[in-house]
């Protein structure tokens, strides 16, 4: 036991809380929407080279009125996948504000990726680059302006990736696309996700910039995802304005005027996500409480299965002594934990917690293991909600399921 320091941040009062619940239903997925954007401009503003272009990455949130925030907000979209292209173009991005900086294609969804007109590709190994070649031969008829880039693979600069070309490979490349009337474009740099230390990414800059100039028609820079969110409290923060300063002062020291793209993804949405639930069982063992809650790792698979933290509050009054609590799910599942060891006050049956900042990979990483159907989502919007995607019930459970029924 110990007591209680610092009051925890609480992401809108118990009122809405309990409000949301009664509407909606527990658990519940809510986002914050005047956070997103305030984010959207902080990050936006945070790079003042003229030709920087912004695109979420939505493989960590792919809720269709999420990502209209983003085009409204003049962002284009980045797609790991032609499932994130299709509902990019869904919520009404032009197939010119899509990136693709994505993986293993087989021929028909790569053949599928040009049809829709996808304006840009960052390619991750020459295979790629060829079946790309080989299709925009046949698909070209019905293409706009296709522009190609090679995501970079180095270890002193992307960390051990599994991803990209190697510098040395760039002239097989440049062959390639060559002979398919071709060029190549960009550079894509990924540096791997969650990255907090601003540095990791100034200090490549300068080798990054002479790396890119082996392409003689190189035209963009796509710096990548991968900047860190501070999921604890006290850690360090990824300096969005220290980046742009040091990105801009290079860029414009360059002798041609290229286009940067940055493809924010968990450091966009993140901090806008929060998860509410409901206490459904409390235990005490050896002086630590075990609290059951109503929702479980698969609509949360990220803390407990791939590791990582998001911060667990309540409403409770703060001047009320805190105990070691394991936040337990709704399943027998071993790892089905959604906070370990977390600092919270002894609670009851019927009260809310809060799981913060889990807009990124939370209900996109969310799952039908252990068969439960997952929750719904909601909208804050100045002083009013909405739904943006309802509630399973159990017939999701059958979807695609080719069965005899009885009688
Ligand atoms: C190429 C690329 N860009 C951006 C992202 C988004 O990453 P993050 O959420 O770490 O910013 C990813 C994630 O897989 C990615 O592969």
């Amino acid at each position: 036991m110990i007591s209680a320091q610092t009051v925890p941040t609480k992401p809108f009062s118990l009122k809405l809380a309990e409000e949301l619940l009664a509407n909606y239903g527990s658990p519940l997925y809510v986002y914050h929407s005047e956070r997103l954007r305030k984010t959207i401009a902080h990050i936006t503003q945070s790079i003042p080279y003229p030709c920087t272009k912004f695109h979420f990455a939505s493989v960590t949130n792919g809720n269709l009125a999420l990502l209209k925030i983003f085009l409204v907000s003049g962002w284009g979209l980045h797609a790991n996948t032609p499932g994130d292209i299709y509902l990019g173009l869904t919520a009404d991005f032009s197939p010119k504000q899509i990136v693709y900086s994505g993986s293993n294609l087989n021929r028909a969804e790569m053949e599928q990726v040009l049809k829709w007109g996808t304006a840009t590709l960052n390619l991750d190994s020459i295979s790629q680059l060829d079946l790309c070649c080989q299709v925009y031969q046949y698909i070209k008829p019905q293409l706009s302006r296709l522009r190609l880039g090679l995501r970079l693979n180095l270890p002193q600069l992307t960390g051990e990736s599994r991803i990209g070309v190697r510098p040395e490979e760039f002239p097989a490349a440049l062959n390639i696309v060559q002979a398919a009337g071709l060029k190549l474009n960009g550079l894509h740099f990924y540096r791997g996700t969650g990255t907090n230390a601003t540095k990791s990414f100034t200090q490549v800059i300068e080798q990054l910039l002479a790396i890119s100039k082996l392409l003689p028609d190189w035209e963009y820079l796509d710096f990548g995802g991968g900047f860190g969110y501070p999921y604890h409290a006290d850690g360090v923060a990824f300096d969005w304005k220290d980046f742009g300063r040091e990105l801009t002062k290079h860029l414009n020291a360059l002798d041609r005027k290229i286009e940067l793209i940055i493809e924010p993804g968990r450091a966009a949405i993140a901090g806008c996500g929060t998860l509410l639930a409901k206490v459904v069982s409390v235990k005490w063992q050896s002086g630590k409480q075990i609290l059951g809650v109503d929702t479980t790792v698969a609509n949360l698979s990220v803390p407990s299965v791939h590791g990582g933290y998001r911060k667990i509050v309540t409403w409770a009054d703060s001047k009320r002594e805190l105990y070691s609590t394991d936040v337990c799910g709704n399943t027998t599942y071993s790892r089905d934990y959604l906070g370990r060891n977390c600092q919270l006050p002894a609670l009851q049956t019927g009260d809310i917690i809060a799981i913060l900042d889990v807009g990124a990979y939370g209900y996109a990483m969310s799952s039908h293991f252990l068969h439960r159907p997952r929750p719904p989502e909601v909208l804050l919007e100045g002083d009013t909600h909405r739904l943006i995607r309802q509630r399973e019930d159990y017939r999701i459970l059958l979807n695609n399921q080719l069965f005899e029924q009885r009688g």
